[in-house]
């Protein structure tokens, strides 16, 4: 049997150019790049904290449905750290300072949508999040500390303190999308709502970057 193709290969397969485009959004390309500013890291910060919310509101409904619990573990629960790194590059009153982008509002709604009705479409924005921050949210973590001096004030959004090897958290991960009984259609119906997540996350980026340009010409 080894060399039939699993779930979770074939998700990461039929979604990779999808993840290139998120990933080479001018956005976060110019981001990791050392061509992104401060202010910008910010916005994305404030993006985060939205998508967040909605995520994790839904992960308390989902706690219930024994498909989507075999997912869940407070483990990866960020909003604490995006609520904690707010405060440190807002100030107190950063509740009052941000608000989401029409794009960000897209998102929350289909997580809301799915969050309240569909395990398997759960399943697929919590992937496309948090297997994300483990993977190449590393790799921003590094270069953002790096350009803007932060050492865990700022980026507590990427550090996980509970896993300490991502390697293994998202290996164990994969196998748990592969023991799911979802019939092919199902496992269809979830690779497609993960090309929409990185959808929603390429609108973002493309969101953040609009607002960027018209707040740049504005001044
Ligand atoms: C500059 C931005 C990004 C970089 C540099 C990056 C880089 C990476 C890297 C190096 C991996 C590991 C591949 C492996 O395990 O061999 C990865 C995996 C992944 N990334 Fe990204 N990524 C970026 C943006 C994103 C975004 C915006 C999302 C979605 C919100 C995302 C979601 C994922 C997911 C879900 C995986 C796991 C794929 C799998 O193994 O099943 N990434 N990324």
């Amino acid at each position: 049997m080894s060399n039939v193709v699993s779930f979770s290969q074939v998700l990461r397969e039929r979604t990779k150019s999808s993840h290139g485009d998120s990933e080479g959004a001018t956005f976060m390309d110019d981001l990791v790049k050392g061509r992104g500013t401060r202010e910008d890291y910010i916005s994305l910060v404030v993006q985060h904290y939205f998508i967040y919310q909605a995520l994790e509101a839904a992960t308390e409904r989902m706690m219930n449905d024994a498909i989507a619990a075999s997912f869940i573990t407070p483990k990866l629960t960020r909003l604490p750290a995006l609520e904690a790194d707010l405060e440190f590059l807002l100030g107190d009153d950063w509740r009052d300072l941000i608000e989401p982008l029409p794009s960000t509002a897209a998102y929350v709604a289909r997580i809301n949508e799915v969050g309240a009705t569909w395990n398997g479409g759960f399943v697929a924005h919590h992937y496309t999040r948090y297997l994300g921050d483990l993977s190449g949210g590393q790799i921003i973590r590094t270069l953002i500390q790096r350009q803007f001096g932060f050492e865990t004030n700022g980026v507590g959004f990427y550090l996980f303190d509970e896993i300490a090897k991502p390697k293994e958290f998202k290996d164990t991960y994969k196998e748990q999308l592969d023991a799911v009984n979802w019939d092919d259609a199902e496992r269809d119906r979830v690779i497609d709502e993960v090309v929409r997540a990185y959808q929603f996350n390429t609108d973002v980026f493309n969101d953040l970057a609009r607002a960027k340009a018209s707040s740049t010409n504005v001044a």
